[in-house]
């Protein structure tokens, strides 16, 4: 939990310095229905923030299908299939506020700027990822299905 806190630290203080003015942000039961910018994100993006150690640092928590990636985390559920489980709805709030669904989640809020608590002074005004960013891995995690959950590809 030390490295954790360490990493947490470093992520907060990051060299980002993004001010963004917050789109408005719609709930709807445990999703966030519209796109954050009103257009379908990158898949391609999302992964390179979802594997960035600075940027997503996901896998400080998260294990998934990154073969190419060293220490992966064992904190979370594996997001293998992640498209499968949830609909880019449910994603979407899980990666702009998953504190909404469980407020004891360790998993940063990233897309939120009210009611947090010791946040470093460049981030005051700005969530850790912007619109743009929350999109893309939500694209991304869209393309993370389970082949068993699949009919379709089933042999
Ligand atoms: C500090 C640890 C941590 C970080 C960093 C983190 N998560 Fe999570 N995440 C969690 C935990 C723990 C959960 C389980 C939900 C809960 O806590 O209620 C979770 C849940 C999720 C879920 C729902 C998983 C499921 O199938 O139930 C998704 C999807 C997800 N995270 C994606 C991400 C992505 C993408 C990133 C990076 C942008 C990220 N997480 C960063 C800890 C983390």
């Amino acid at each position: 939990m030390r490295a954790l806190a360490a990493a947490m630290a470093m992520m907060t203080l990051g060299p980002q310095t993004l001010r963004a003015e917050l789109a408005p942000v719609a709930i709807a039961g445990d999703a966030i229905p519209q796109s954050l910018t009103g257009e379908a994100g990158d898949p391609a993006r999302g992964r390179a923030i979802v594997v960035d150690r600075q940027k997503g640092l996901c896998l400080l928590c998260h294990v998934g299908p990154f073969p190419d990636q060293r220490f992966q985390g064992d904190m979370a559920p594996d997001l293998a299939g992640a498209g499968s489980r949830w609909s880019s709805a449910q994603l979407r709030l899980r990666i702009a506020d998953g504190s909404r669904l469980n407020p004891a989640t360790i998993m940063p809020s990233y897309y939120r700027i009210e009611g947090l608590t010791r946040v470093a002074p460049a981030f005051k005004d700005a969530p850790i990822l912007n619109a743009q960013q929350v999109e893309d891995v939500v694209a991304f995690l869209t393309t993370l299905r389970d082949p068993s959950a699949d009919p379709m590809s089933n042999p």
